[in-house]
């Protein structure tokens, strides 16, 4: 069985029904997603960008010579390119990314603006654990930068496994991580309930999905998306809440959806710089310098390993 039908059917099956945020990225969500970068809510893309634009000496600096970069979930790869131009002798790039077609498509565009930076794309779902899809040489400058805040799409558990992944398996040195802080409620929630709808339109995604790709008979119009602050876990989590008792069919399957009913779809979990440092220390890396901005919404780190 897909392991999309295997974990649709197991989390809607649930008395807390819930779906895995990853399900969101095929080309069509990949694309939403894009969109929602360039919202004035979703401020965390633009802070990001200028973080790294205003320390791109400091940043290529702490990469250092010779670097294979490695960027997992790389999606639309716009942030490697305000620093490359900087970096003394990078080697590779090998952008990764669960959609397949998509990663190759941008690097296309990529390959266009830095003709002479070895890029090498590949299709690779980080939270399966799989076998990496090229090779590994430890003795190499092996870089690996996480932006974008996709560390917050975990539970703590996971992220701590995944930073400690990145040391066992990818063999890296450093990290260059971004990280979205915690702050006022409003903006938080704003940032995930856009004016325009195309938050809601990319929760949504996950149901298209489900019907175009398992066979399923969801009426979407039947969904609220909603974005709601978690205060003790320090979270936004999207939900996709049901107007009304709905039955639905998936590959033959049965679910009944109650009215009111929510389908939780994602964690986005905010940091503070010192909830950062634990997560880090945790996993056995260690802060070597912390960037943000004037506002203090965002946060980019570089990681050292702890030895
Ligand atoms: C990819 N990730 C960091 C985004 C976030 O902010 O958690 C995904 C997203 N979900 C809704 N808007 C954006």
């Amino acid at each position: 069985m897909k392991l999309f039908l295997q974990e649709v059917s197991l989390g809607l099956s649930k008395k807390n029904k819930k779906l895995n945020s990853k399900w969101f990225y095929d080309f069509y969500g990949s694309k939403i997603f894009e969109q929602i970068t360039n919202l004035e809510e979703y401020y965390l893309t633009r802070t990001e960008r200028k973080i790294l634009q205003d320390n791109k000496i400091e940043i290529a600096n702490k990469i250092g010579t010779n670097a294979v970069i490695i960027e997992p979930g790389a999606g639309d790869i716009k942030k490697i390119g305000i620093f490359l131009d900087n970096l003394d002798k990078p080697k590779k790039y090998i952008p990764l990314d669960i959609s397949d077609n998509y990663i190759t498509k941008i690097a296309k565009g990529f390959k266009k603006k830095f003709p002479n930076v070895a890029i090498t794309p590949k299709g690779y779902d980080f939270s399966k654990n799989n076998k990496l899809p090229f090779k590994i040489n430890s003795s190499e400058n092996i870089i690996i930068f996480f932006p974008g805040s996709t560390i917050g799409n975990f539970e703590k558990n996971d992220a701590v496994k995944f930073l400690k992944m990145l040391k066992s398996k990818f063999k890296a040195k450093k990290i260059i991580i971004g990280a979205d802080l915690v702050k006022d409620i409003p903006t938080l929630i704003s940032a995930y309930d856009d004016k325009k709808g195309v938050t809601a339109k990319f929760n949504k995604n996950i149901l298209r999905r489900i019907n175009i790709e398992l066979g399923g008979d969801i009426n979407l119009n039947f969904y609220k998306h909603l974005a709601v602050y978690n205060k003790p876990k320090k979270r936004i989590e999207m939900r996709l809440k049901s107007k009304r008792n709905n039955n639905i069919r998936i590959n033959g399957s049965k679910y009944f959806i109650k009215k009111n009913e929510e389908i939780h779809t994602e964690n986005s979990h905010k940091y503070t710089i010192r909830s950062f440092k634990n997560l880090a220390n945790e996993a056995g890396w260690k802060i070597n310098k912390t960037w943000t901005d004037d506002k203090k919404l965002f946060s980019v780190h570089c990681l050292d390993l702890a030895l």
